[in-house]
């Protein structure tokens, strides 16, 4: 008999085919996510699950859950797991790291041009029929070309998106946990420099840093108030990297020029207040949504699950000490 697996959310058909050909699949194709309740109820009996960003594995559901192995992320980010429990009940746990590197610069660039040349302003202005002819003097932006990038987390995604800055002649900055090696920097043509040097130097900032308790609120009031007048913001990493009520309130004072935000804290709630701001450009969590990557990404997690209920090492197992077991 196959094992049983959960896929909690909607996927592409040939994720599901491919799970098809090794496991009985349960699969929520209704796309509803499913509450702590519901996803304890349709875990019993599996012994896998592809999850999305969503659905929040930890100590109660996996005490609800004894024959689950496996839970696979279709998602880079997995502070969704608490991995310590994952690793106490003996539950392999992997994410999708590498596929959406390149997706997700490209959309963080989408965001630094869009706010910084304010084009969500600009074309909702023209939609409403507000546009009368050119002036001089029309939605005057910021340039990007020749300004400083700042990076704040300069792990995959965070030296893509450097690397891209070489087109706009854009010296590059960081700041990261750890400096990367020479070669590394050399490639994404950025200088390494203190977060205080970060914060006061970057004419437009970008954060890359996965969500944890330790980079909870990393960037808050504090922070904001050490940055250049008129920086441009952009946060496509995870909700709460960020404080959004901090967000807001250097917005209001004039501080941020521009915003482009992909991520919020309480998401899909955000802070009403940010709606308010023109000079914002707010997206749904969609930095990774190019079709061909949305495709690896799932295609990515099933192979991790057949890989972890196949007495395999998956490839991309978040708690190693389970693999070695
Ligand atoms: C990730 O992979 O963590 C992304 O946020 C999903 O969109």
């Amino acid at each position: 008999m196959k094992p049983k697996v959960l896929v909690t959310r909607e996927v592409f058909d040939e994720a599901l085919a491919y799970l098809a050909e090794h496991f009985e699949v349960d699969a929520n194709q209704g796309d509803v996510p499913l509450g702590a309740e519901q996803l304890a109820a349709r875990l019993a009996g599996k012994a896998g699950a592809l999850t999305t960003l969503v659905d929040r594995i930890d100590a109660a559901l996996l005490a609800q859950c004894p024959e689950l192995k496996a839970v696979c992320n279709i998602a880079v980010g997995f502070n969704n797991f608490d991995l310590a429990a994952c690793t106490e009940h003996g539950v392999m746990a992997t994410n999708t790291p590498g596929v959406l590197d390149d997706s997700t610069a490209d959309f963080t660039w989408a965001l630094i041009l869009a706010a910084a040349r304010r084009v969500g302003e600009s074309e909702r202005y023209l939609r409403a029929g507000q546009w009368t002819g050119w002036k001089l003097k029309q939605f005057l932006g910021t340039d990007v070309h020749h300004a400083t990038l700042g990076i704040l987390g300069m792990g995959r995604i965070g030296q893509k998106v450097a690397r891209r800055a070489h087109g706009f002649d854009m010296p590059v900055i960081y700041h990261n946990s750890k400096r990367l090696p020479e070669e590394i920097e050399r490639a994404c043509n950025a200088t390494y420099v203190g977060l205080d040097e970060l914060l006061a130097r970057a004419d437009i900032f970008t954060v890359h840093a996965p969500y944890s308790q330790a980079t909870h609120h990393l960037v808050g009031a504090e922070a904001f108030a050490k940055m250049k007048d008129g920086v441009v913001f952009i946060h496509a990493s995870r909700g709460g990297v960020v404080d959004d009520a901090a967000l807001v309130a250097a917005l209001g004072s004039g501080k941020i020029g521009a915003a482009g935000l992909d991520v919020y804290e309480g998401e899909p709630k955000l802070n009403a207040e940010l709606l308010k701001f023109d000079n914002v450009v707010l997206t749904p969590h969609i930095a990774s949504s190019s079709e061909a990557t949305r495709r690896n990404m799932a295609m990515l997690a099933a192979q991790n699950l057949v890989a972890a209920l196949g007495g395999g090492m998956p490839p991309n197992l978040l708690n190693p000490d389970l693999g070695r077991a």
